[in-house]
């Protein structure tokens, strides 16, 4: 049997907890389907107790997914396991994932009880979940900053409990690569019943080694499932970057020795829906799918690249889901094309009805712009379902005047609650001026604690797109909106970011 590394996403899950991340049960939704296009095999879709919301899209995920395994998280209790249990009853295939602090700063200061409690509470976890689902993976929180010894014995009585699967967290990304190889390594021979259940890493990014020590988990430790997320996005500088790690296992397969069952040519289509549902942006210079992953600008490099492409690429392109011609459509273009290029991008519209409604929005977009690339498309279908999940507040119209020397002036026309308003303001440029047009209606009150642009495609002519994070109560969401003119992306994205306000359920943090 060949050997095979498991890709297990949290996106969905630790992800999700990155400030403003949070995502609908519909946007969940779309992006578990697109995991299942990739074919990871595990999705880690929410932590169902944590709230309604929460449980609701766990639910609708295992309902909907066939292929992939599909997880939900839950804290050592019983309650907590019921609640994932009963969230993931429609699942094809399902598990639980159960997890307690085991280092000794969580355990006295967080969770207040001694190792034997938490030691019991592990075993009875694993137990209650065992009676309910096959398939039960246990973490210990911090796991690696726990002391070995108390770990071994965890560990070794939630094997014998049934744990199928034992993650081993970095909880704060404090790993160094040889050390959290050999700590999993030592871990694996010290455990007397370690043959029975796959070993797997969880690294987070605070030092930036997120990838490097799960390699090093997979490769010295002999772990043979590696969690991680679409972009690395996670709380604080992310988790373990999944298109890092299945291109790294890919392309070095003659170092690690090991099948992967994900489809590759998704990575890109995935990592754009990512992006743009929960408005965390790619910095150009990302590895295997940021803009520049495969562009080169000095001479010396295009000249060979041109003669030999393996002189500098040590990827295809293709094998990520660039496409070689970038100019896809135009406005001459018919739906059938732009149902077949979405085809080809991995995006899954539900029905004719939304594909009309996108090829729609693709040629009033088309009238603007003379070439229509793969991001516009990308783009465009993810405002449109943007649109279609959050209706408080939409989009009509805006006019703005600025002139140097003189104050902006904005009159922007949009729909609250089904009404047609028309709003207008002065600001400090023309974005301030809309904005504040919006918000003289709205009255959110809600802090702007970001706003940033960023150009889909190269050029002045390309769409702009906006994210602006708004923070309300304690709660912080990310808007985000597209457009040629970047003035109506903020307008967009400040609207998509209050109906994202209005609408959130508030959760309860898995490491909280
Ligand atoms: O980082 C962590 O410890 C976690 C656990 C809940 C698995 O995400
Ligand atoms: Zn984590």
């Amino acid at each position: 049997m060949a050997d095979k590394l498991i890709i297990f996403d949290t996106t969905l899950r630790d992800g999700e907890q990155s400030p403003g991340a949070s995502m609908t049960r519909d946007e969940k939704l779309r992006i578990a389907r697109q995991l299942d296009r990739l074919k990871v095999d595990v999705i880690e879709a929410g932590f169902p107790a944590s709230s309604n919301g929460d449980f609701e899209a766990v639910q609708a995920i295992a309902n909907a997914i066939k292929d992939s395994t599909v997880c939900g998280l839950s804290r050592a209790n019983d309650r907590d396991i019921s609640r994932a249990a009963e969230a993931l009853k429609g699942a094809a295939r399902s598990r639980i994932h159960t997890f307690i602090a085991t280092s000794p700063l969580h355990m006295e200061k967080k969770l207040r009880m001694t190792p034997d409690q938490v030691f019991e509470q592990a075993k009875l976890a694993v137990r209650f979940a065992r009676n309910l689902v096959a398939d039960v993976e246990f973490s210990p929180e911090d796991g690696y900053r726990s002391d070995v010894d108390f770990l071994c014995r965890v560990l070794e009585t939630v094997i014998t409990e049934g744990a199928t699967t034992i993650n081993v967290p970095d909880t704060v990304g404090y790993a160094i690569p040889e050390l959290y190889g050999n700590f999993i390594k030592t871990l694996r021979e010290r455990v007397p019943n370690s043959d029975k259940a796959v070993w797997s890493v969880h690294c987070h990014n605070d030092l930036g080694m997120a990838v490097a020590n799960s390699l090093a988990g997979v490769k010295i430790g002999g772990a043979r499932q590696v969690e991680c997320t679409i972009n690395g996005l996670g709380e604080r500088a992310g988790n373990c970057s999944l298109e890092e790690i299945v291109m790294a296992v890919k392309t070095r397969k003659d170092y690690f020795g090991l099948e992967l069952g994900v489809d590759s040519r998704h990575i890109l289509a995935t990592s754009r829906m990512v992006s743009q549902t929960t408005g965390f942006v790619i910095q150009p210079n990302k590895a295997v799918v940021g803009a520049n992953a495969f562009a080169h600008a000095s001479g010396i490099h295009q000249d060979g690249v041109l003669k030999a492409r393996d002189t500098y690429e040590i990827m295809r392109a293709e094998d990520v889901g660039w496409s070689n011609n970038k100019i896809v459509l135009g406005k001459l273009s018919g739906r059938n094309a732009f149902k077949q290029r979405l085809q080809e991008l991995g995006v899954a519209m539900e029905s004719e009805a939304d594909i009309n409604t996108a090829f729609a929005r693709f040629k009033e977009l088309a009238d603007r712009k003379s070439d229509i690339f793969d991001e516009d498309i990308l783009a465009l279908v993810s405002d449109e379902s943007i649109a279609r999940d959050n209706e408080q507040y939409t989009f009509i119209s805006l006019a703005q005047r600025s002139e140097t020397g003189e104050r902006p002036q904005a009159t922007i026309v949009f729909t609250a609650q089904g009404k047609e308003v028309k709003s207008e303001s002065d600001g400090n440029g023309p974005v301030d001026a809309s904005l504040k047009a919006i918000e003289t209606h709205v009255k959110s009150g809600a802090e702007m604690v970001l706003y940033s642009v960023n150009a889909i495609s190269g050029s002045t002519e390309s769409q702009g797109e906006v994210t602006i994070r708004l923070q309300n109560n304690g709660r912080v969401v990310n808007g985000v909106g597209s457009d040629p003119d970047i003035i109506v992306a903020s307008a967009k994205a400040y609207l998509n970011a209050l109906n994202k306000l209005r609408s959130k359920a508030d959760r309860v943090a898995a490491q909280g």
